[in-house]
């Protein structure tokens, strides 16, 4: 997908065309995320083997807010620390039914293309292609007054880390990773110029 068709997507969604959405279940942090902070440091860990179980939506939903999502509806401010507020992290939820954008602000994914790009993501480390889930983030410079490599690195590591303490606490396992096949990435979700993957998290249950 070319650049142009992404931003397209993204208009459509925008001006309410059809457009194939799915909207995820309300986070229920006070339920899926009641482990104490001590004991989810002290659990966190990179695991790098997935059962093939899906994820419910709920689940994800949960893990989706936990990473990004509005935690300050009154001013749209979401759960990670972000460079000027820039929120310029796009987290793609790459899946086996296709590759969908995260919209923090309805809550929901809007699929992007149908092709499962979870070999993509998992590049050479072919273990993360078999988590049910990969999530990548890509930080859109062009959010930045100027584009800038340093900040959109540092707002990825933070909702990276976010995405490693929910997944402790909602008993799934993930590992923070830089490996991924960038320049397939960006030709099928038709990422622009400002547009960089920079890290994903494969995510899935532990396996038995
Ligand atoms: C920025 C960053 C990039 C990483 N990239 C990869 C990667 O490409 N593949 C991988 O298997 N692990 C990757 N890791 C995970 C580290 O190898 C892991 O965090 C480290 O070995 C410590 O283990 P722990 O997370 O269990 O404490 C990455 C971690 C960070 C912070």
């Amino acid at each position: 997908m070319k650049p142009i068709f992404l931003t397209l997507a993204l208009f459509v969604a925008v001006a309410g065309f059809a457009q194939k959405v799915e909207s995820l279940p309300a986070p229920n942090a006070k339920k899926m995320l009641k482990m104490s902070l001590g004991q989810t440091l002290q659990q966190r860990q990179s695991i790098r083997e997935y059962s093939t179980k899906a994820i419910d939506s709920q689940t994800l939903g949960t893990l989706l807010w936990a990473a990004c999502g509005i935690n300050r509806p009154a001013d749209g401010r979401i759960t990670a620390p972000s460079a000027i507020n820039a929120q310029d992290i796009m987290v793609f939820v790459c899946r086996a039914d296709g590759t969908w954008h995260y919209e923090p602000k309805s809550h929901s994914l809007i699929l992007i293309t149908a092709k499962d790009l979870r070999p993509a993501v998992a590049g050479r480390q072919t273990f993360a292609g078999e988590a049910p889930v990969s999530l990548l983030l890509v930080s859109d410079l062009g959010k930045f007054r100027s584009p800038h490599m340093e900040l959109g690195a540092m707002d990825a590591g933070y909702v990276s880390e976010n995405i490693c303490l929910a997944c402790t606490a909602l008993g799934l396992a993930t590992v923070p990773r830089a490996t991924m096949d960038k320049d397939i990435l960006i030709e099928a979700l038709g990422l622009g110029e400002l547009q960089v993957p920079l890290l994903n998290n494969p995510v899935g249950w532990p396996r038995e």
